[in-house]
């Protein structure tokens, strides 16, 4: 009898603390309930990144379930209802011309052991299908993205070999020019323009992107390498990462000329959080993050909208975004400045499974294309750390040669016949 009125008085402590919350937020309650009819999908996150500073990828001593000091915990992806996740493979571009291929590879690798230790958490996924299978086992869906061009080396057959390893997007650039596209670096003056956008070998590299099935990312590049990448992917592109330029007018954010072309191409954009690119200040809230998605809305309709956090690769979030747990309070804010529930679901993950499945389309439909084997011109890649294998003798340094040996051959002759009308 006791035990039937505690389990009464239990139950109505139940009932009326989850009306007191509902009550409290509906919006969030709201929120909730789309979240979990519809994956949040983002774009960008450096947990492996983290790992690597932390102690040098040594999974084995770290414990997600316990680690604080990242943005990023499985309680805390478990409360932000992180439906999937592109984990960035990101190496810095002082690696460029030196280890960037190995350190990116152990970067992706650090992704599949995540995936291996925690398996009730992270299911590992390389396309649409495979995030929906991960929605509906209540797992994560961790993706691979590789931020900066200079990871693949100026080289075809490194990005074809990073798709094979489950790599589904490549931003262009990180913070520097590679041998073949510019950075956004270079529309603040802070760096040359080196090939006025995209080079010939860069267009090649997303022609070779669309063949594969990879996502072309234009967070980080130039809005020259914008608009030539919006001129010829056959494919719609994303921006894993970045904001809006009219609400924040850094070169890392989007122009709105270009969040047009996106709605024409069908792309994305994935709103950082980085108080500087949402701000323009040290200083952000989750109320500022609100304005870069109704400002997108605004002009590129919801359709073209996504989360790209950038979750342990920044310094500074906003109050109220603080980590991973925290997004469910800003789709309420959507929600609570009259969002559509099409318009949230969408924007949580709608836009880039459709962007994903058309990607995955167009691989088909070119399944009859043979692999692009034309390499990268050796004098656009000369440094002191590549060799030429494969190339022909640079033309100047083998008739050097020739020049050499002649010489040596008259010299030899002069010689011979000094000695002899000795
Ligand atoms: C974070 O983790 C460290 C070590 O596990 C622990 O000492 C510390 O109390 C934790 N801090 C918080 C805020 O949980
Ligand atoms: C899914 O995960 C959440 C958070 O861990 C948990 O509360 C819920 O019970 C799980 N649902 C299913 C169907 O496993
Ligand atoms: C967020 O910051 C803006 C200033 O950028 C301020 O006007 C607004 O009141 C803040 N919102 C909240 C909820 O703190
Ligand atoms: C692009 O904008 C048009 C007109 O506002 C809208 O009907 C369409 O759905 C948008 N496309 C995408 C992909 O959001
Ligand atoms: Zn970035």
């Amino acid at each position: 009898m006791l035990s039937k009125v505690i389990s009464a008085v239990y139950f109505l402590l139940c009932v009326t603390s989850f009306v007191f919350t509902s009550a409290q937020d509906p919006y969030l309650t709201k929120a909730l309930q789309l979240m979990s009819e519809t994956p949040l999908i983002d774009g960008h996150n450096d947990l492996p990144w983290q790992l690597r500073k932390l102690n040098n990828n040594q999974l084995n001593q770290v414990d997600l379930n316990t680690i604080n000091s990242t943005h990023t915990s499985i309680p805390k992806i478990k409360e932000g209802r992180l439906g999937a996740q592109f984990w960035s493979a990101y190496v810095p571009c002082t690696t460029q011309y030196k280890d960037a291929v190995r350190q990116t590879i152990e970067q992706i690798d650090v992704v599949h052991r995540m995936c291996q230790k925690y398996p009730e958490t992270f299911m590992f996924a390389t396309s649409s299908q495979d995030i929906m299978e991960a929605f509906r086992l209540n797992k994560t869906a961790s993706l691979i993205g590789v931020e900066g061009g200079h990871s693949i080396d100026s080289s075809l057959g490194t990005l074809r070999m990073m798709y094979q390893l489950g790599v589904r997007y490549l931003t262009l650039t990180h913070s520097c020019n590679t041998p073949w596209a510019d950075n956004w670096r270079v529309d603040t003056g802070t760096d040359p323009s080196e090939h006025d956008g995209l080079s010939p070998f860069g267009k090649q590299v997303v022609l070779e992107m669309n063949r594969l099935g990879m996502l072309v990312d234009l967070a980080h590049v130039t809005e020259k390498v914008m608009n030539q990448a919006l001129d010829i992917s056959k494919a719609p592109v994303i921006f894993s990462h970045s904001s809006a330029y009219s609400v924040c007018p850094h070169k890392r954010n989007v122009p709105d000329d270009i969040l047009r072309r996106v709605n024409q191409t069908r792309g994305i954009v994935m709103v950082n959080f980085y108080n500087d690119y949402v701000t323009c200040s040290p200083f952000a809230n989750l109320s500022n993050v609100a304005d870069h998605f109704d400002h997108i809305k605004t002009v590129g309709g919801a359709g073209i909208l996504g989360f790209g956090g950038d979750y342990d690769g920044v310094t500074r979030v906003p109050v109220g975004l603080e980590d991973v747990s925290k997004v469910p309070h800003l789709v309420a804010e959507l929600l609570r400045r009259g969002w559509t529930d099409e318009e949230v679901k969408a924007a949580l993950g709608e836009n880039l499974l459709r962007v994903l499945r058309e990607v995955e389309e167009v691989r088909d439909s070119l399944n009859a294309t043979s692999p692009d084997d034309v390499p990268i011109p050796y004098d656009e890649v000369q440094n002191s750390c590549r060799t030429n294998y494969g190339y022909p003798d640079p033309p100047e340094s083998g008739g050097a040669v020739h020049v050499f040996s002649t010489a040596a051959l008259l010299l030899t002759l002069t010689l011979q016949g000094l000695i002899t009308s000795a």
